[in-house]
């Protein structure tokens, strides 16, 4: 069984979404920790409540980037991390962190990535005037938010729409389906990095994978 970690920093429900398709059944890891920068992430409650060691690496304790980064591969490395998961994890991350979890390491981000990397995705693409949105799991490297996508939803924007029925969509409609998906996809052994390139059963992803790909578990 792999080793799962899952980074936070907030809410956590990308986490819940997780733990509960664990419990299900569906996502054959084992949870080694949760471990948030930030002490009042709510989803620490989520980890306690699940039995999960819930860990705080306050990242205002350290002098700089690098430090936190340092302290943070030490812990998983001693948690014998198999897969990272980055679940809301407001933190920019150093090339060095990067590269020794690269290929173990997936992050979500609220957006059609390669369009807006960074933060503020749902009023980006409101004054882009886009007419879908979405969210993207990827492969983490040390550009941000630029690694191979694994799977990606997208939904169409209604007029009526505002930056937080935007984020809500995104969140409820995609971002708790397609983070199962790829966590167990990777838990499985099925999806890989090899040369720079998203892999899923052997075949390398030109596109990301969509809803339409998602194992009826995770629909
Ligand atoms: C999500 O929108 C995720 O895509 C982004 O941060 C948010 C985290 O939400 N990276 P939560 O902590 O999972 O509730």
């Amino acid at each position: 069984m792999k080793r799962l970690v899952v980074l936070i920093s907030g809410r956590g429900r990308n986490l819940q979404a997780l733990i509960e398709a664990q419990r299900a059944g569906h996502l054959p890891v084992e949870f080694a920790a949760v471990i948030s920068n930030r002490a009042d992430a709510a989803g620490l409650d989520h980890a306690r409540d699940a039995g999960i060691p819930a860990e705080v690496l306050p990242h205002a304790q350290f002098s700089d980037r690098a430090a936190f980064d340092t302290a943070l591969a030490a812990r998983l490395r001693e948690l014998q991390s198999d897969i990272v998961v980055l679940a809301g994890f407001m933190r920019i991350l150093t090339d060095d962190f990067v590269r020794e979890f690269e290929g173990r390491m997936l992050n979500i981000h609220p957006s059609l990535l390669p369009k807006y990397a960074g933060l503020d995705t749902h009023r980006r693409a409101l004054a882009a005037g886009d007419v879908e949105h979405g969210a993207t799991v990827h492969f983490v490297t040390p550009t941000l938010d630029s690694g191979p996508s694994v799977i990606q939803g997208r939904f169409s924007i209604r007029p009526e729409d505002d930056a937080a029925s935007l984020a809500q969509r995104a969140m409820e409609h995609i971002e708790l389906k397609i983070y199962p998906q790829a966590v167990a996809w990777m838990a499985r052994g099925e999806l890989s990095l090899q040369d720079g390139a998203a892999v899923l059963r052997g075949r390398r992803l030109e596109q990301p994978a969509t809803l339409d790909d998602l194992e009826d578990a995770f629909r």
